[in-house]
């Protein structure tokens, strides 16, 4: 095993439509270590969100290698046949708070996926409860995700992303819609998260404020990325 969590070798992506085609990634390299949390950054339709779902398994690239934990699961086509599978041991999606489901309580949406798999109820209850207490959100477990402030929902958007222990985390804008303070005390959380279980986390973010709490910055501009330090960074 090695230490690295994503290599991405050579990565490219058209999108095909009708009339045109267009370039989003054209050729990209980057690692990222087990435990590194990087910041994503990159102008509006610069291929960020595009970038986030190959790694997922959720988009096919066009070319390129893609390795997680270890395993190559992309070498110009797909090598790994069972990416769902991939999806639902390893990785964790964080997207804004609204993609919860609103008619479910706090305790079904952070646990949903696995009843969806089949996982006894005391398991998936003692599940949630170990994630929502060290997220500081215990006390909400039965609340309906309607009666929560935008933090709280935040907190339980990153709650479901836990549920599987992943060992990637892939969050697109999970603090767009929170003010400054909540904001920050999202991004403690997920570098406190990154640091103590190891876990590699991109993070999709505007905010410039945030970059303190990134390892590494990843860059995207006209198809091609770069990497820096995060205490060698200037934005701006
Ligand atoms: N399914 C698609 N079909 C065609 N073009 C797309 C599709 N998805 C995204 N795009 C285009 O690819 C570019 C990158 O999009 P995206 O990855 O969403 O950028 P970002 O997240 O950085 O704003 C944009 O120009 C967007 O319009
Ligand atoms: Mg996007």
């Amino acid at each position: 095993m090695s230490s690295l969590a994503i290599k991405v070798e050579n990565l490219k992506k058209e999108y095909i439509t009708k009339d045109s085609t267009l370039q989003v990634i054209k050729g990209i390299d980057f690692e990222l270590e087990k435990g590194e949390i990087a910041m994503l950054l990159g102008p509006s339709g610069s291929g960020k969100t595009t970038l986030l779902l190959m790694l997922g398994c959720i988009l096919e690239p066009t070319s390129g290698r893609i390795t997680l934990d270890d395993e190559i699961v992309y070498e110009d086509r797909w090598i790994l046949k069972d990416t769902r599978k991939l999806r639902r041991e390893k990785l964790g999606f964080i997207f804004q708070a609204h993609n919860l489901i609103p008619f479910l309580n706090v305790q079904d949406n952070v646990t949903l996926l696995p009843q969806l798999n089949g996982i006894a109820e005391v398991e998936y209850k003692k599940k949630a409860k170990e994630i929502l207490t060290y997220l500081g959100i215990e006390d909400k477990t039965n609340y309906m995700i309607g009666s929560l402030s935008g933090g709280q929902s935040q907190r339980v958007a990153i709650a479901r992303s836990l549920a599987n222990d992943p060992r990637i985390i892939l969050a697109d804008e999970p603090t767009a819609a929170l003010d400054k303070e909540r904001a920050i005390s999202v991004m403690e959380l997920l570098r406190k998260l990154a640091k103590e279980q190891e876990v590699a986390m991109i993070v999709v973010t505007h905010d410039d404020r945030l970059l303190p709490y990134f390892d590494s910055v990843l860059k995207i501009d006209d198809g091609y990325l770069t990497k820096t330090k995060a205490s060698e960074t200037k934005l701006h």
